[in-house]
């Protein structure tokens, strides 16, 4: 009976999927568990609860945990809430029974009137970006969360967070949640309140990574873990168990003393983890300021090729030489004409000082502006600068670097610029912090490409479909030996 609801389930949740965009789902986080993961992760929290405790499923979509638990025990008292009108019913009809309630509800909602405490939570919650939450969602959200686990959130925190906090408020003293979530929580900077709350507050017992090749979801472009938390404050001797690849059977387990996590800032990339302080303790930022380059508001608009700049009438005095972007431009060096314009690239950028009135602009410039196209003078950064066609130009950094891709063998790349070319925020730059001669320039560079690239992956962040990403801070805490 049971096989067939989950086959009228899966049904179902077939149907839903096709008829909503990727888009739609992304934003409200409507993304199902695959039943096999679903159970597996059933069968893990039924092995560190009562088999007739209260479970609660916080966003429960069509029920892939619910069916998952109801397979495993019948002594489970289970509830389940939905706030989408059509997975509510399909989850009612399929599920609901004295021993099973569902809700159609928000989640916080119900949060702020149920005083009941649940021994479990299971919960893939919706993974919506902190920008489709609107700012008194957030501020409601954000106070809630506050009150059930004394966390403040920052507002880059997406919606899952939210869950996350409030869901472990609602579990009983010594209640376990199992949370299938974004492993991206556990190395950005707005997560660090919650890492914070795992190690002080409650106990983290177990969270596992799926490699990030491997997405737990068909649709989803995000890299998963799952975390287990025990609502128990952590002693001297708590540990946590990092186990890594396949959830059932993981290819590496690594204990680590919760006093010791909650030192770390980054938990993604904790393989190799000995507990020993690394000896090399110089970092990249000894020597170079990173920053970011320049957003035009629209590179298409504000990039051309010089030659066409010239066609136009617009003479090099309102240009700057700019560097093409990293999908173009493959090269590991870039040299200079005698007037500092790369000798490998012919990118100008409309270089106009912001001191200059439109008035006193020459004819041609005056004229391309007025052809700029409303979709892009309305865009938000052209809306927000004074004057809107005047960028402000960063300066030619001696080395810049790639610091977004999906290749696992040369993640970053490090190029050496002898030029005045500036660079767009495709590229971070790196200035240095005291006076460098051209030799020693050249030795950095060699040296950050001889980076291994596991150690510059380990360094930054990755998120969905192995997409990796180096922020200016982390860029600087790379190790580098000279
Ligand atoms: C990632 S899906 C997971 C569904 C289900 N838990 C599973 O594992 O298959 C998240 C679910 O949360 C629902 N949801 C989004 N915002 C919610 C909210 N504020 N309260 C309750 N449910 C919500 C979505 O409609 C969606 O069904």
């Amino acid at each position: 009976m049971r096989n067939k609801n989950e086959l009228a389930r899966q049904k179902e949740q077939e149907l839903f999927d096709s008829s909503h965009s990727q888009e739609e789902r992304n934003e409200r986080g409507q993304f199902a568990t695959p039943y096999s993961l679903a159970l597996a992760i059933a069968k893990d929290l039924f092995s560190r609860i009562r088999k007739d405790a209260s479970v609660l499923e916080p966003s429960c979509g069509t029920g892939a945990f619910i069916s998952a638990l109801l397979s495993i025990s019948d002594q489970f008292r289970i509830t389940g809430v939905e706030k989408d009108p059509r997975l509510y019913k399909t989850a009612q009809e399929l599920w609901s029974s004295d021993a099973c309630q569902i809700i159609n509800n928000d989640f916080f909602d119900y949060a702020s009137m149920e005083s009941r405490q649940f021994d479990a939570i299971i919960s893939n919650p919706p993974y919506s970006r902190h920008h489709h939450l609107s700012l008194s969602e957030k501020h409601f959200y954000s106070q809630l969360t506050t009150n059930f686990s004394g966390v403040c959130l920052s507002g880059l925190a997406g919606l899952h967070a939210y869950f996350l906090l409030t869901g472990t408020g609602m579990l009983k003293e010594d209640g376990v949640g199992s949370w299938l979530i974004p492993s991206e929580l556990f190395s950005v900077n707005y997560g660090s309140p919650i890492r914070k709350f795992l190690t002080q507050t409650v106990s983290l017992e177990r969270i596992h990574f799926f490699d990030p090749e491997n997405l737990q979801f068909d649709d989803a472009l995000v890299t998963s873990c799952v975390a287990i938390i025990r609502k128990k404050k952590p002693s001297s001797n708590s540990s946590a168990v990092f186990t890594y690849g396949d959830f059932q059977s993981p290819r590496k387990t690594v204990t680590i003393p919760l006093q010791n996590l909650s030192n770390l800032s980054k938990w993604q990339h904790l393989e190799d983890y000995t507990g020993q302080a690394k000896t090399n303790s110089q970092v990249l930022g000894d020597y170079f300021k990173a920053k970011r380059g320049i957003a035009t508001g629209s590179n298409s608009f504000f990039i051309r090729p010089r030659n066409e700049w010239h066609e136009e009438g617009i003479s090099d005095e309102w240009l700057a030489p700019i560097l093409p972007s990293p999908r173009t431009f493959h090269l590991s060096e870039v040299t200079s004409d005698e007037s500092g314009w790369p000798q490998e690239s012919n990118s100008a950028l409309l270089n106009i000082p912001k001191s200059s009135s439109y008035s006193e602009l020459p004819s041609p410039v005056r004229k391309y502006l007025d052809r700029c196209p409303e979709k892009i003078r309305n865009g938000y950064i052209l809306r927000h600068r004074t004057p809107w066609y005047s960028i402000g130009r960063a300066d030619s950094a001696p080395i810049i670097c790639t610091y977004m891709s999906r290749s696992e063998k040369t993640p970053f790349r490090f190029i050496r610029n002898r030029s005045n070319a500036t660079m767009t925020n495709t590229y971070l730059g790196l200035y240095p912090q005291t006076s460098m001669s051209d030799i020693e320039l050249d030795n950095m560079c060699e040296t950050l490409n001889s980076i291994p690239a596991d150690v510059l992956i380990k360094g930054g962040r990755e998120y969905g479909g192995g997409l990796k990403k180096l922020e200016p801070r982390e860029l600087m805490s790379l190790p580098v030996s000279l």
